[in-house]
C-alpha cells in the first residue's frame, strides 16, 4: 500500500481517513485538491505532507501556466506556496518542502513556464525519493541506537509515525521495524490517540501488516502499562523540533514524557533534519495547531457530547528537551539534545 504516488502529472493520496477498513486513493489534479487532503488528514505525518505538497506546487504551477492572470509566474505560485503552507501550521515540512520547491522556482525564473513547471515537477519527485532514503537511514541509526543491549524491547508509541506518515518506512515505526526485523522486539503499546486515533486506525493497522507484535491501548493507559508492562523505551515521531531540541509531537506527546520521567523511561524522537526548525530556539515559539470542536465531541459522524459542549483541541503539543533522551535522524543521534548539543550535531554535518 503507497501512501502518496505520482503518475502521469496526478497525484493519488492513500486516503487515510478511512483506514483501516477502506483502501481508497484521492485523485488530486488542481493544488486545491492537495490543499484539501492536507487539511481533512487524508494525508498526514510531517514528512508525507511534505512530499504532497511539494507534488501539490507541482500542480499549481501548472495550473497558472494553462491559465495565466495578471501576476508574473513566480508571484502567483508564491499565492499558492502560501496558501498551500497555511494547511497545517506545525509540522514545519510542509513549510519546508514548499521553501525548496519556491527556491527551485526562482533558481530558474529566467526560463519559460513551461520549463520550470518540468524542473518542479524533478524537484518534487527527488523531496519524495529523498525521504524515502532519508527514513531507511534513520531506522538504521535509530535500531543501532535503542537495540545496543542484548535483551528483547518492549516500547511504547504514541499517534502514527510510519510508512502512512512518510514515504518510506516512517520515522518511529521505521525504528521499530528495524528493531523488529533484527529480532529485538518483544512488544509495542500502541496509544489510540485520540481525538482522531491515528494509533489505533494507522498504527495498530500498520504493525499488524508488517508482523510486529502489537498491543492497542487507549491513552489514559499509558502510565499503567508502562508500568506493569516494563516499558523500555518509548518511541514518536516530530512536527517540528526547535533549536535547543523542544519537540512539536501529536498531543499527547508531553504527558508520556512527564510519565516516561518520573518512571525513568527514555524517550526517542524519530525525525528527519527537515523537521528541525533553527530559526526559532525554542518550543514556546511552535506554533500549535488548533482543530475543529467537532474532532471532540463525536468521531465519524457519530455525537459523543453535546453539540454545545465547550471543547479545546490542540493538535500537537511540546516536549521539552530536558525530557528527551535522544533525536534519531538520517545523519546520526543526537544525545540529550539542547542547544549546543543541536549545534554541534549541524556543525559536524555542515548543515
Ligand atoms: O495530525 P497528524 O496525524 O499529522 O500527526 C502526526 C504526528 O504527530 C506524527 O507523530 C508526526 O507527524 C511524525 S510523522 C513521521
Amino acid at each position: 500500500m503507497e501512501t502518496l504516488r505520482w503518475e502521469k502529472g496526478i497525484l493519488y493520496l492513500l486516503n487515510q481517513t478511512v483506514l483501516p477498513f477502506t483502501e481508497t486513493y484521492l485523485t488530486c489534479t488542481t493544488w486545491q485538491d492537495v490543499h484539501k487532503a492536507i487539511s481533512v488528514l487524508a494525508v498526514r505525518g510531517a514528512p508525507a505532507i511534505g512530499v504532497a505538497a511539494a507534488y501539490g506546487v507541482v500542480l499549481g504551477a501548472r495550473s497558472i501556466l494553462e491559465k495565466p492572470g495578471d501576476k508574473p509566474f513566480i508571484t502567483a505560485l508564491q499565492d499558492i506556496c502560501t496558501n498551500l503552507d497555511g494547511a497545517r501550521p506545525t509540522a514545519v515540512n510542509l513549510h519546508w518542502a514548499l521553501e525548496q520547491m519556491m527556491t527551485c522556482a526562482k533558481a530558474h525564473g529566467g526560463e519559460s513556464p513551461t520549463a520550470i513547471v518540468h524542473v518542479l515537477e524533478d524537484k518534487a519527485k527527488a523531496i519524495h525519493a529523498d525521504d524515502v532514503a532519508i527514513n531507511t537511514a534513520m531506522a538504521g541509526w535509530g535500531a543501532d541506537e535503542i537495540g545496543k543491549g542484548d535483551r528483547l524491547l518492549t516500547l511504547l508509541t504514541h499517534c502514527n509515525a510510519g510508512a502512512l506518515a512518510t514515504a518510506g518506512v516512517g520515522t518511529a515505526l521505521g525504528v521499530i521495524s528495524e528493531l523488529h526485523r533484527r529480532g529485538q522486539v518483544k512488544m509495542v503499546y500502541a496509544d489510540e490517540t485520540r481525538p482522531l486515533l491515528q494509533g489505533a486506525r494507522l498504527t495498530a493497522f500498520e504493525l499488524m501488516a508488517g508482523g510486529v507484535p502489537v498491543t492497542l491501548i487507549t491513552d489514559n493507559m499509558a502510565a499503567w502499562t508502562m508500568k506493569e508492562k516494563g516499558v523500555d523505551a518509548i518511541i514518536v515521531g516530530a512536527d517540528r523540533i526547535a533549536a535547543n531540541g523542544d519537540t512539536a509531537n501529536k498531543i499527547g506527546t508531553y504527558g508520556l514524557s512527564l510519565m516516561a520521567k518520573v518512571l525513568g523511561i527514555p524517550l526517542y524522537i524519530a525525525a528527519p533534519l527537515s523537521t528541525f526548525d533553527r530559526s526559532i530556539s525554542g518550543g514556546s515559539q511552535i506554533p500549535i495547531e488548533e482543530r475543529s470542536h467537532d474532532e471532540v465531541r463525536s468521531f465519524r459522524g457519530a455525537a459523543t457530547a453535546l453539540s454545545d459542549t465547550p471543547v479545546y483541541n490542540p493538535a500537537f503539543d511540546v516536549t521539552p528537551h530536558e525530557n528527551i533522551r535522544a533525536i534519531i535522524t538520517e545523519k546520526g543521534i543526537i544525545s540529550h539534545p539542547d542547544t549546543e548539543a543541536v549545534q554541534t550535531f549541524f556543525d559536524k554535518h555542515s548543515l
